[in-house]
């Protein structure tokens, strides 16, 4: 569960104040699809840190299934983080020197899990998005679609339960667009909360709940 009460994130620039998120307030209870929709720099990324844990808000509070995620240290977010979301980022970020499955098991080992588990999950995570049969292809080697795939395989090996996407499918054509949405469907249909940032509003529809920002203001609009 996902509470954001009041939260604004202020930049200070040339004795100046950037508001990319004033007063902002959003539920969002486990298992549901919520997509949060709007124009370059109206603070979508910046709500994805702070709901990611990457960041903390400045003003107002945030709970992450009841903790409040509050003058946490460095160290503490990343616990939080590792443990309870998988991110998915609009240029994959996948590590060029490796293979697909060594990409997907590179958070297991700093997990610190044996090596005959992280195969097995490695293993799952790939069957889950169809690509184990590409296992030792390095990201050159695979379509923008299927690195998208190897990245969503890797935030699922981690078995989050709840995954968190910046411009998924920012990078991708309609159809590989398409295509990767529904793979976060099947990850909704199996219970997982997902929070997928776009601008596109194709992409937003296709949520069970969409959610407007503009200028840091966030607002729910109907489906
Ligand atoms: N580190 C930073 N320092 C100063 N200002 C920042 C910083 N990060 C973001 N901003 C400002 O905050 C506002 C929101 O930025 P944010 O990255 O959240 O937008 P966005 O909606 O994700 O945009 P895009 O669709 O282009 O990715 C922008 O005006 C931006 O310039
Ligand atoms: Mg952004």
């Amino acid at each position: 569960m996902i509470s954001l009460k009041n939260v604004s994130k202020i930049y200070h620039m040339g004795g100046e104040d950037v508001y990319a998120l004033r007063d902002a307030s959003l539920s969002v209870r486990d298992g549901e699809f919520v997509s949060i929709i709007g124009p370059s720099g109206s603070g979508k990324s910046t709500m994805m840190n702070i709901i990611g844990c990457l960041d903390t808000a400045d003003e107002g509070d945030y709970l992450l299934d009841g903790e409040h995620i509050h003058n946490y240290s460095q160290k503490e977010l990343a616990k939080v983080r590792n443990r309870k979301i998988g991110f998915v980022f609009q240029n994959f970020n996948l590590l060029s020197k490796m293979t697909a499955y060594e990409n997907v098991e590179l958070p297991l080992i700093y997990q610190k899990l044996p090596s005959s588990e992280r195969s097995e999950r490695v293993k799952w995570a790939l069957d889950q998005v169809k690509l184990y049969d590409r296992k030792g292809h390095r990201p050159t080697e695979l379509s923008g679609g299927q690195q998208q795939r190897v990245a969503i395989a890797r935030a699922l090996a981690s078995r989050p339960s709840l995954f968190l996407a910046d411009e998924p499918t920012g990078a991708l054509d309609s159809r590989t667009s398409t295509e990767i949405m529904g793979i976060f469907q099947n990850l909704y249909e199996q219970g997982n909360t997902i929070i997928i940032i776009t601008h596109d509003e194709a992409v937003a529809d296709q949520a069970e709940r969409k959610v407007r920002i503009r200028d840091g203001y966030v607002s729910e609009v109907a489906v």
